[in-house]
């Protein structure tokens, strides 16, 4: 295993990559990268996720057909579903999601979340109860250089963002 980063400096170099190289994501890293999403808060401590692990090729390829910018899924070694079960918020899943992203690229797999636009067919290509639906897909791998991490675009800066006190 890669040597693990800084927490802050996991947190800052963190961006969402679409490009991964063809290594494998081992079961070990594969556990950290779960039990990092597990260990999220939730509302009410409900934790209201589920996450269903996809390796296999043409699983892969018929999810990425529910999102409208999923074409780099496939390619991915590794891709995760966040379900959420009913009365779970998106927050909730953005929690998870983040964590098992960060714990991801702690060790240096880069990832990117994966909206499906078709919910319905994603429900049905998960094969999801009819009141739980896949409120994130994330997609992982290694990059393939320093470029591919991400697109360039800047972040607001703070100044711009932050009040104090009130609006
Ligand atoms: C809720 C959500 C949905 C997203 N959906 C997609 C998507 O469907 N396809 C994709 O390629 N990126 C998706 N992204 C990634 C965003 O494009 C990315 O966070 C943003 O462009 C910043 O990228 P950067 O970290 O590389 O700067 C999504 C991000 C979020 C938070």
């Amino acid at each position: 295993m890669a040597a693990r980063m800084e927490a802050d400096v996991c947190i800052r170099t963190k961006r969402d990559s679409r490009e991964y190289t063809g290594q494998e994501i081992t079961d070990e890293a594969l556990q950290r990268i779960l039990q990092a999403g597990r260990m999220a808060g939730s509302s009410k401590n409900t934790q209201p996720w589920h996450f269903i692990v996809l390796r296999d090729a043409a699983r892969k390829a018929e999810l990425a057909e529910c999102g409208d910018f999923a074409k780099h899924v496939p390619a991915a070694p590794l891709v995760i579903a966040v379900v959420l079960t009913p009365g779970g918020g998106a927050f909730d899943a953005g929690r998870t999601a983040q964590n098992m992203m960060l714990a991801a690229w702690a060790e240096g797999i880069t990832s990117c979340p994966v909206a499906m636009h078709h919910a319905e067919d994603a429900r049905r290509v998960l094969g999801l109860p009819p009141d739980h639906r896949a409120a994130i897909v994330l997609s992982f791998g290694y990059p393939v250089s320093e470029e591919s991490l991400h697109r360039g675009v800047a972040r607001n800066p703070l100044a711009g963002i932050v009040h104090h006190e009130r609006w």
